[in-house]
């Protein structure tokens, strides 16, 4: 049998999408929380979990290395994958923003200057405020641009705020809630459509029954 691969962002939506999975009843063995174990197959053998960075899991779903991903909203968005967004798991919630000093982007701005992970979602949303953007990709410690001088702004992913208000810094602009998706591989969708449906509907009972735990995560 040719187990369906889902790739999931290591950590923990990789524990998560194992929980949710294990309560469908699909058993992987405990090795799972091996980090250095970057494949594992359920028991059962029919489904098999690849560990990947969150930033790749696009990239696996949409070259069909794996048929299904499980990854934020956030790198869905800013890789722009030919994939299938099927399913929102409901976990992982947080806003993608726009932050900065308090009187950093004022209603009259033609131009900023811009930190982020996020360098294709912030164009996108300072080009359709017709903003003027230089743009900085920068790979962690993002708060840290505005104070630094590195930039006007930053775009990034709050969860709790304590991050920001602990630099002195406040949300200024929501451009997107996200929380954490399940992607799908177009030939694995048209040929493996069975399988497909088994995988989410064991996803996605797992959500139900887990629906107020996932309220406050
Ligand atoms: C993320 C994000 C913020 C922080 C937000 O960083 O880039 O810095 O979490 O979380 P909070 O609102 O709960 O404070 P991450 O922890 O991934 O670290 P990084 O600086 O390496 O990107």
């Amino acid at each position: 049998m040719v187990p369906m691969k889902i790739a999931v962002a290591k950590g923990r939506i990789a524990e998560k999408a194992r929980e949710l999975l294990s309560e469908g009843g699909i058993a992987f063995p405990d090795t799972l929380y091996d980090e250095r174990k970057l494949v594992i197959t359920s028991l059962s053998e029919d489904f098999q979990l690849l560990f990947v960075k969150a930033a790749d899991v696009p990239t696996y779903v949409e070259k069909g290395a794996a048929d299904i991903g499980i990854v934020g909203k956030d790198t869905i968005m800013e890789d722009g994958k030919d994939v299938y967004e099927l399913q929102d798991l409901g976990f992982g919630k947080c806003r993608l923003v726009v932050a900065g000093f308090s009187d950093s982007f004022p209603a009259d701005t033609k131009s900023l200057s811009v930190a982020t992970k996020y360098p294709a979602i912030a164009k996108n949303y300072f080009d359709q405020a017709g903003i003027r953007t230089e743009i900085s990709r920068l790979n962690g410690s993002i708060e840290l641009a505005p104070i630094a001088g590195l930039s006007d702004v930053i775009v990034d992913i709050v969860e709790t705020g304590s991050t920001l208000r602990d630099n002195g810094l406040v949300v200024l602009r929501e451009i997107e809630k996200v929380s954490t998706r399940v992607i799908v591989n177009k030939a694995s969708y048209a040929t493996k459509t069975a399988e497909v449906k088994t995988c989410m509907d064991l996803l996605k009972k797992g959500v139900d029954e887990r629906r107020a735990d996932y309220h406050n995560a």
